[in-house]
């Protein structure tokens, strides 16, 4: 059996479209959605995301800045910056990217976000909501993921769903949203015993490890949706998931590549937070 392959970049492509259609009647209305980008240091990857993401923005219509900071920024030079876009009446949506540099404490940055502004839905205002079923912002790379599910035509409701991985940015929302829509959630760590013996009764299988290629075969139900939130560099430096994408392939029924899967999703879902902050702000 060979999967049904989920491509990201092209349901991401018809997200924003639609997006884009909404700007532009918001635009008539006289509602333009901001976004402001904070990245700090010179980290390669970070560049690319936020890269990334001022892209996206130009493609919706969506207004936005960009604040590069050199890595010695002081914690208190970044928390004026949030304070002075908390105000700022052109920006509805602030993204600090992570990882921050080490000298500064990453919780008491994204606490300073106003939670009506925080289309990462990294405030714990916007966590505790999401733990409850009543949020506006939905995390952006769980987001892309449930997307992706839907993607599939495989409903959730009653599922086993297994997340490997339990961080505050993917496994632990994911595994909130999969159980809104009544999946069976089992989450899995670096510290679960007989992993594969999990994993093998999964008929949904979110990898969100950041460990390249470690989910093999044999630990993939036959017919289950296996979705790769991995974005790591293999023993010849080439982009690759968490998931053995060559053999898993062959069991799993449907199944995202790396890049062109969740990667793309988690930016069209950044835009539609934004678009919504522009609406709630
Ligand atoms: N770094 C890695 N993923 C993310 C994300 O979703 N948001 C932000 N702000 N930084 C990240």
């Amino acid at each position: 059996m060979t999967a049904k392959i989920l491509d990201g970049k092209m349901v991401s492509a018809r997200i924003k479209n639609e997006l884009a259609e909404e700007v532009k009647q918001l635009k008539e209305k006289g509602v333009q959605p901001g976004l402001a980008v904070i990245i700090v240091g010179n980290d390669p990857a970070s560049r690319v995301y936020v890269n990334n993401k001022k892209k996206a923005c130009a493609e919706v219509g969506i207004y936005s800045e960009e604040y590069a900071l050199p890595e010695e920024t002081t914690q208190q030079e970044l928390l004026d910056l949030v304070e002075k876009l908390n105000k700022d009446n052109r920006i509805s949506g602030i993204l600090v990217q992570l990882p921050l540099p080490k000298h500064i404490e990453e919780k008491t940055v994204l606490y300073a976000i106003d939670p009506k502004k925080d289309v990462d839905a990294f405030h714990p205002v916007n966590v505790g909501r999401i733990m409850i079923g009543d949020f506006d912002f939905v995390p952006c790379t769980p987001a892309g993921v449930m997307e992706l599910i839907k993607e599939s035509g495989i409903e959730v409701s009653g599922k086993n769903c297994v997340v490997i991985g339990r961080s505050n940015i993917v496994g632990k929302p994911q595994a909130m949203l999969l159980l809104h829509q009544n999946g069976t959630v089992t989450v899995c760590h670096s510290k679960t015993q007989n992993l594969s013996e999990i994993t093998k009764k999964a008929d949904i299988l979110v990898a969100a490890v950041g460990k390249a290629k470690m989910v093999t075969a044999d630990m993939v139900k036959p017919g289950a949706v296996v979705i790769d939130v991995g974005m790591n560099r293999d023993e010849n430096g080439k982009l690759c998931g968490d998931v053995k994408f060559d053999e898993a392939s062959e069991i799993a029924g449907a199944i995202t590549p790396v890049p062109g899967g969740v990667g793309p999703m988690t930016i069209a879902m950044l835009m539609r937070n934004t678009v919504k902050a522009a609406l709630i702000s």
